[in-house]
């Protein structure tokens, strides 16, 4: 059995893309999608999928030491196999791995290893801050708790996927976390620095990006911050302390009317438009060579998503972008399209 984290409201979303690649699936709790069929298909990246538990196991036990234990007699011999390993514990939607049962959990666990697995042990790698390339060799080992006395526990090598990893070692339950930012002119620099970090690429300083529907300037200012050339297009004016600052440039017009002159480096889009309009924005700077890197957000209407994120995908294929398409932590009725072009 394979076990999905998912948005809470977006399990029904996450079915549907399942069951369009041949996997029925069930929702059995708010934000958990399980599908009974393995293997898991290569490749398969769902886009409401923040997480996966691959071949996991349901375990209960009625007190922390009880799961700790149940957990260790199933997680023993795979992480005695495999060479450094690492473990998330949580529970969702409350995913907060710090706090609570989940955590108490972890450490009953690693208890259980250092006492009874001392090899075993040496080879734990703790989660926080972890590169790419150091997830990429890491075994993940995940207890979610779906009850008090319930979970399900998995143990596997992350699959490389055209950008990040499957399932990712860096963020536990797929929460991608997010440094307050009380300057920012709108809140959603959140989604911006969240593709950032999956991307594993950010602006740099001196780089040229161009922000399509840039007012009032959350995903501007992530780039100003960071050094690097901002021009932002929007029929509407920036806010402070993005508007006045010496590297932004503002111009007033229709985000899909503007080409630039010569290829920047990063397309930022976060236009409210219907998705057939953003994809044809996509296609045409990716024909056009107009970016080397891209974040845009594609926002739906209503439950009729499908269409749309097939035309998508289809489209970064297409194009040859090594590409991925997530419902990010912070997005709504929305996706965001993020990669190389
Ligand atoms: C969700 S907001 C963008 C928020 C922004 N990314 C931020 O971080 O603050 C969408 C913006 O798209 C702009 N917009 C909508 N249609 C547009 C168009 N055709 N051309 C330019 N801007 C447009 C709106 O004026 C609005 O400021």
């Amino acid at each position: 059995m394979d076990a999905l984290i998912a948005a809470v409201g977006f399990e029904d979303a996450l079915r549907e893309e399942l069951g369009a690649a041949g996997l029925e699936a069930a929702a059995p709790a708010p934000g958990l999608v399980v599908v009974e069929r393995e293997p898991w298909p290569a490749g398969l990246d769902p886009v409401f999928a923040r997480q996966r538990l691959p071949g996991c196991a349901r375990l209960a036990g009625d007190s922390v030491a009880r799961l700790a234990r149940a957990a260790f007699d199933l997680l023993a011999t795979p992480l005695d196999r495999c060479d450094h390993w690492t473990l998330h514990a949580f529970a969702w939607p409350d995913h907060d791995p710090s706090r609570g049962r989940p955590s108490l959990v972890a450490e009953a666990l690693l208890d259980l290893v250092q006492r009874h697995r001392r090899r075993t042990h040496r080879r734990f790698v703790p989660p926080a801050d972890l590169t790419l390339e150091q997830a990429a060799g890491l075994t993940l080992a995940q207890v979610l708790l779906v009850d008090r006395g319930e979970a399900l526990v998995s143990a596997a090598a992350p699959l490389p996927l055209m950008v990040g990893l499957d399932p990712d070692p860096r963020w536990p339950a797929g929460f991608v976390p997010v440094a307050p930012d009380r300057r920012a002119p709108s809140s959603a620099y959140r989604k911006a620095e969240e593709a950032f970090a999956r991307l594993g690429l950010a602006p740099r300083p001196g780089e040229r990006v161009v922000d399509l529907g840039g007012s009032p300037g959350g995903w501007t200012w992530t780039a100003l911050e960071r050094g690097a050339r901002v021009l932002a297009v929007d029929r509407a004016a920036l806010a402070p302390p993005a508007r006045g600052h010496p590297l932004l440039e503002e111009r007033r017009g229709d985000a899909f009317k503007f080409e630039p002159d010569a290829a920047v480096d990063w397309l930022l889009c976060d236009v409210i438009a219907a998705p057939e309009r953003t994809l044809d924005l996509i296609d045409r700077w990716l024909a056009g060579g107009w970016c080397r890197r891209f974040v845009v957000n594609v926002k739906f209407k209503g439950d009729a998503r499908r269409p749309a994120l097939d035309a998508l995908r289809a489209l970064l294929l297409r194009r040859g972008a090594r590409a991925r398409v997530k419902h990010l932590v912070h997005d709504k009725n929305e996706v965001t399209a993020f990669g190389v072009a």
